[in-house]
């Protein structure tokens, strides 16, 4: 949807005019012209129309030539999560009844937030409200690519001017999310680790941000033993990407890590044939990464945000790395190789190495890592592992004010004992127990900054079956999270 916000819109051409209203809400603030306000009214006091939540009303009007009321429940309710089922059911609504101009009016703030918080939010969330991934439908529905036009009715408290402000703000971060998914619901076959290299390319030349790409040469003269190692089955080539926003008078450097399995078999240790389809979605970490860089450099982020991304497939052949092999990565540690599924931390060893010798204030570091995490939380919150509290504070906050949830794990030196080896400094899988956290104690060997936050997407980087907020296929977490984290960062 491409989303405008203003405080007086035209609505003669509008389709459908969308009022989300809480339940009993017989008279709420409608910034709307006399005629469609009295019409609403009328229905609202009418008791044909509750609120409840999910339940609504069309009517045929003039003016706007439809309206909808839409349920929200009862107002002390009210929540992001509740305003994006609602919005994802009205673009689904739009898209079906072939509305090419639709509006939305939402007459309360959402918790916490300003007015314009608000509507820049729900601006944003449209943007993305009606995305699919079609490019590879051929048989065309016939309402296949309409570009809906959406107008959000923002109150009389919004100026203006700063509506055009805060509508070019919600398309740079709803664009910046359909990166991310467009890359992850890319099938492997594109999305290979050159196509991430020539996508970090052509971002950094139009959203203006530097970039250099590091090929299999490069990666083998800096000794990045971790990445190659599981490049060792691939046919395809590595790449090691580095993206650099750097304004003038960057306050803080904040590095940003994403790990690219363009297609993760699990190796040697394969994994069962069931939905190994989804692990083309192993590199929603560094197309994360590509996001944060592209919403950082649009909207002039005031810090120097580096994004680093390792990429590589994970498959079996004759010159696959093995259970048993020792790798020595780039920092000089070496790994004893038990599980070649576990092979995310395995090329993040080296991204977490690089990007230490940076210096970071701060250093993030995205992955789809491990099942144990989806089993832990489900698809409600990323795993968030720490070694400073003040950074997970600050992330926590920014993930509950985006609408993506973390929820804090520990990464305790006990935890260490589970991955000693016999053979070497450390072994890339410890059994069962705990596999998010051991995971994430791996990765912390490799991390020399004060600063350090991983965070698990496994379970949020892609909905399986499509959920109440989107379609199935991959969700873009980690951009709006990170960038209301970089806003608020002194
Ligand atoms: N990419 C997977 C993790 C994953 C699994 C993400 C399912 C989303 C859904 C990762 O590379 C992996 O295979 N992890 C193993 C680690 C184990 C071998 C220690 C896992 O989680 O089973
Ligand atoms: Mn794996
Ligand atoms: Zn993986």
């Amino acid at each position: 949807m491409q989303v405008t916000i203003n405080p007086s819109p035209k609505l003669d051409k509008t389709e459908n005019l969308f009022v989300i209203v809480a339940q009993g809400d017989t008279k709420p603030a409608l910034n709307l012209p006399t005629a469609i306000r009295t019409n609403i009214t009328k229905v609202l006091s009418s008791k044909v129309f509750g609120g409840r939540l999910h339940e609504t009303v069309s009517i045929v009007a003039s003016g706007p030539s439809k309206i909808t009321l839409y349920g929200i429940g009862p107002k002390k309710d009210l929540s992001q999560r509740l305003v994006r089922q609602a919005i994802f059911r009205i673009a689904g609504v739009s898209h079906r009844n072939r509305d090419r101009s639709i509006a939305v009016l939402l007459p309360y703030g959402l918790p916490k937030f300003s007015a314009a918080d608000s509507v820049l939010w729900l601006a944003d969330h449209l943007g993305q409200a009606d995305y699919r991934f079609d490019k590879y439908i051929t048989q065309k529905e016939e309402n296949k690519g309409i570009l809906i036009r959406c107008t959000v009715v923002a109150p009389k408290s919004v100026k203006a001017s700063d509506a055009t402000a805060l509508s070019a703000k919600a398309r740079i971060l709803s664009n910046a999310v359909q990166t991310v998914r467009d890359m992850g619901n890319a099938p492997g076959n594109e999305m290979t680790p050159e196509e991430i290299g020539k996508r970090a390319m052509a971002l950094g030349k139009t959203a203006g941000f530097s970039v250099k790409v590091f090929d299999k040469k490069q990666i083998t003269k800096m000794k990045m033993g971790g990445l190659l190692a599981v490049n060792q089955g691939s046919e395809k080539e590595p790449r090691f990407i580095v993206m650099e926003h750097n304004p003038k008078g960057a306050k803080k450097t904040v590095c940003v890590v994403g790990k690219g399995i363009t297609f993760d078999s699990g190796g040697i240790s394969i994994k069962p044939s069931e939905r190994m389809e989804e692990m083309k979605f192993d590199m929603c970490g560094a197309a994360a990464v590509l996001g944060i860089l592209e919403a950082s450099a649009r909207l002039g982020i005031r810090h120097r945000v580096v994004g680093i991304v390792a990429a590589t497939e994970n498959l079996p052949s004759g010159s696959a790395y093995k259970p048993g092999d020792i790798i020595t990565t780039m920092s000089g540690k070496t790994v004893e190789v038990v599980n070649t599924d576990a092979e995310g931390r395995m090329i993040l060893s080296d991204a977490l190495h690089y990007a230490s010798g940076l210096k970071p204030d701060h250093l993030i570091d995205f992955a789809t890592l491990t099942g144990a995490c989806v089993i832990a939380l489900g698809g409600e919150a990323s795993g968030l592992f720490s070694n400073n509290d003040s950074l997970a504070r600050k992330l926590v906050a920014a993930g509950e004010e985006s609408g993506e949830r973390l929820w804090r794990l520990p990464e305790w030196d006990e935890y260490k004992d589970y991955i000693r080896s016999e053979w070497a400094d450390m072994k890339n899988s410890a059994g069962r127990w705990a596999g998010a956290i051991t995971a994430a104690v791996f990765l912390k060997e490799f991390v020399d900054c004060p600063s350090w936050a991983h965070i698990d997407i496994a379970g949020t980087a892609w909905s399986e079956s499509g959920s109440r907020i989107e379609r199935k296929g991959a969700s873009g977490v980690g951009v709006r999270a990170t960038i209301r984290f970089l806003e608020g960062l002194e």
